[in-house]
């Protein structure tokens, strides 16, 4: 099995992929984390010189080498959405697509929090634009959605595997 978390930027995927992974003992993967070091370059350095497509070519090539992975946990970045063949490569041999639903105004809260460079997150209004575009398509392809606002994730992560042992 591997668990595909998919949500906006600031939804929590990765921490709650490592807490995920430590209480089912699977090892957590971030294809941010893997299209960085595929490229060996940072997210916003990939964006700055080489713009969004080259972004979303490297997250392809990253979700193709993931699909015969089992007894992971796997975060992803908040656009993987925008190409439904990274879905199809991730849910390949039983993936489960979990979307973590966090309202904008959390989002807004949390992504503010974290020094992390998000080129698609300059500003709210612009942001909450391409939240509100997203949100459906979230929703589209997930197997379960769970609601992350005002929740411990250590809550986040049983209500989870709740889920998926049902
Ligand atoms: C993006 C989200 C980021 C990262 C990139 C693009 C997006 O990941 O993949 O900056 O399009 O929403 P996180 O969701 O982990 O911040």
């Amino acid at each position: 099995m591997k668990i595909i978390l998919i949500g906006f930027m600031g939804s929590g995927k990765s921490t709650i992929s490592r807490l995920l992974g430590e209480k089912l003992n699977f090892k957590a993967l971030d294809t941010d984390d893997l299209v960085e070091k595929k490229s060996g370059m940072t997210t916003a350095e990939i964006f700055d010189k080489h713009g969004e497509t080259r972004y979303r070519e490297l997250e392809i090539d990253v979700s193709r080498e993931l699909k015969n992975i089992q007894n992971h946990i796997i975060a992803t970045g908040g656009g993987v959405i925008l190409n439904s063949v990274i879905i199809d490569y991730l849910k390949m041999n039983n993936g489960i697509v979990i979307f973590l639903k966090t309202s904008f105004k959390e989002i807004v809260r949390r992504v503010s929090k974290h020094k992390r460079p998000r080129p698609l997150f300059k500003n709210s209004v612009q942001a909450e634009k391409l939240y509100e575009f997203r949100l459906p398509i979230y929703e589209e392809y997930s197997d379960f959605i769970i609601k992350t606002d005002n929740k411990e994730i250590n809550a986040i992560a049983d209500e989870i595997i709740f889920k998926i042992k049902q």
